[in-house]
């Protein structure tokens, strides 16, 4: 008898995929797991109205505007909840998902005041937005609209204001001050028909990031005092940019109409702010439209006059050339900033350089350390300009046998001249024993927008551009040189500091006027370690760790 056959190896389990297979109106994409269906169907180019779901905060189910059909559940579903597998199919279009979506809307606007010609929300609204795509046209309710007498537009911290009006009671405000701020301060009062959001035992909405609590809001129920009813948001034009506060360098847009600054608003940067800014960055907004230098200036014994900026450009070249033939250039002393772009302290990097001066500094200031939460981890700053990493490594530190600024603020070495290619540098510009000290040099120069102390004493002052008024690059605290661009032009006869520093680079014999800060950034590429591949597409893509720094954050 012959032995039995060995049974059959068991069939290989099918590879895993690394994708799933979700069939939106017939049509089947292919998706990461871990997202909801809200996601999923944006990664199809379908959009499903939502107005509790936000992709940073726990998934609650509030709204229900999210409902769609599902193939095998009788029921209508939210999208937001419903886990998602491989093979679902999701139906978004049928009368039964038109009819639902519709009769959310005509629910949420019983109690809405229809009048958003007189909101500050409209352009920006959610509730506006889903109101034209997926609400009737017609409202069938007739009666009183629901009305929160001390609670319509009152301030509920140093920068939010409440309307609960206009509540939708979505509770994204009380998420984010929950799960992301941690502070927890809002909540719901009230039961029923009667619910509204406040703060608990009315102290105040005040954590360092309250202003996100707008941002996430999806209607005009929070909006911050410092923006509402200035100006139309449709009238805004948005730059990229980067927050100037820090060194954590979150990703901002400029809006400006007409050259003038009317907010920041948090750019979706997930390895760096993702959504979110802190109070004390976003308002800074205001401080970009501040000009008190508007012109040149040169000093001439007790007189100071009015210049034109090539002249007084010349006029520091003169004084540079004249202190080099009778004491060398070890006489001179060039101060960069934290609050200037790579490129602007790289060229003043390279003129200390062709001349032969290892004097050279950029101010340090932790006065302000700040927190933002990226998608995955805290970040912390450590100095209050959002440029310090970059500035160093553009090589603003005493050269060998150089000096440095505490040399001169500590008395122990007074230069002949001292170039200070921004003013507005902390609180050294308005201290007067440090003033006291750079101005002990024969000739004081410096770049400014602003006026102070350092301003008045110098010798020649050049008017400089804000942020909004030019384009560079800055290294965040994590390494991560980003791309900031100019939103509109200085008013003549200001100019960008780059600009200027070309000016003095080309009078001084190096450089050409030419240059662009691209062009810098080419020369930055080969000559600065861990700066040869932050590509220009990079930068435009979100910023790109400088070589051989340990990418902790994630990809953007
Ligand atoms: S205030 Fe805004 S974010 Fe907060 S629950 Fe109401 S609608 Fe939602
Ligand atoms: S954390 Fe720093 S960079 Fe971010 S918004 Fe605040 S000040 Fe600006
Ligand atoms: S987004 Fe799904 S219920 Fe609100």
């Amino acid at each position: 008898m012959s032995a039995p056959a060995p049974p059959a190896p068991a069939a290989p389990p099918p590879p895993k995929k690394d994708t799933l297979t979700i069939v939106f109106d017939g049509k089947p994409i292919e998706v990461p797991p871990g997202i909801n269906l809200i996601e999923a169907a944006k990664l199809a180019g379908i959009e499903i109205p939502h107005f509790c779901f936000h992709p940073r905060l726990s998934v609650v189910g509030q709204c229900r505007m999210c409902l769609v059909e599902i193939e095998g559940i009788p029921k209508i579903q939210a999208a937001c909840t419903t886990p998602i597998k491989d093979g679902l199919a999701v139906k978004t279009t049928t009368q039964k998902v038109r009819e639902s979506r519709a009769a959310n809307m005509e629910f949420l606007l019983i109690n809405h005041p229809l009048d958003c010609p007189i909101c500050d929300q409209a352009g920006e609204c959610k509730l506006q937005d889903n109101a034209f795509g997926y609400g009737e046209q017609r409202s069938r309710y007739d009666e009183r609209k629901r009305q929160y007498a001390g609670y319509d537009r009152t301030a509920i911290g140093p920068h939010v204001v409440a309307d609960m009006t206009r509540c939708i009671q979505c509770t994204r405000c009380i998420r984010f001050c929950q799960e992301i701020a941690g502070t927890g301060e809002l909540t719901f009062l009230d039961r029923g028909g009667r619910t509204l959001v406040w703060t608990h035992d009315g102290k105040p909405l005040a954590n360092d990031w309250s202003a996100c609590a707008a941002d996430v809001c999806p209607v005009g129920a929070l909006t911050t005092k410092e923006f509402r009813f200035r100006r139309r948001v449709w009238d805004l034009k948005k730059t990229p940019s980067v927050c100037p506060g820090c060194n954590i360098g979150c990703n901002i847009s400029i809006e400006d109409r007409d050259s003038v600054v009317y907010r920041f608003l948090p750019r979706l940067n997930p390895a760096v702010n993702d959504y979110w800014l802190c109070d004390y960055g976003r308002f800074l907004s205001e401080s970009l439209n501040a000009r008190e230098i508007s012109k040149a200036t040169v000093r001439e014994g007790s007189d100071v006059r009015d210049a034109i900026v090539p002249a007084a450009v010349e006029r520091i070249a003169s004084e540079i050339r004249s202190t080099i033939e009778t004491d060398g250039p070890s006489a001179i002393f060039f101060l960069g900033s934290a609050h200037l772009s790579n490129e602007e302290n790289f060229l003043l990097r390279k003129i200390a350089d062709h001349i032969g001066c290892g004097n050279r500094d950029v101010v340090v200031d932790r006065s302000r350390v700040r927190r933002m939460k990226s998608k995955t981890e805290w970040i912390e700053g450590d100095h209050a300009g959002a440029n310090y990493a970059g500035a160093r490594d553009m090589g603003l530190s005493p050269g060998p046998g150089g000096h440095g600024l505490t040399d001169v603020l500590e008395g122990r070495w007074i230069p002949q001249i001292v170039v200070v290619a921004d003013a507005s540098f902390a609180a050294a510009a308005d201290d007067a024993e440090k003033v006291g000290r750079l101005r002990g040099a024969r000739f004081l120069a410096v770049a400014a927008r602003t006026a102070n102390s350092l301003t008045r004493a110098a010798d020649v002052v050049l008017p400089a551009a804000s942020l909004a008024q030019k384009e560079g690059s800055f290294t965040n605290v994590q390494g991560r040189v980003q791309w900031f661009q100019r939103a509109f032009l200085p008013p003549p006869p200001a100019r960008a500091h780059w600009e200027l520093l070309l000016l003095l680079g080309v009078a001084l014999g190096w450089g050409d006027r030419n240059w662009t800060p691209a062009a810098v950034r080419t020369q930055i590429r080969e000559e600065v370690e861990g700066y040869d591949e932050v590509t220009e597409q990079e930068l435009a893509g979100g910023g790109l760790m400088k070589k051989g720094l340990f990418v902790s954050t994630g990809a953007v």
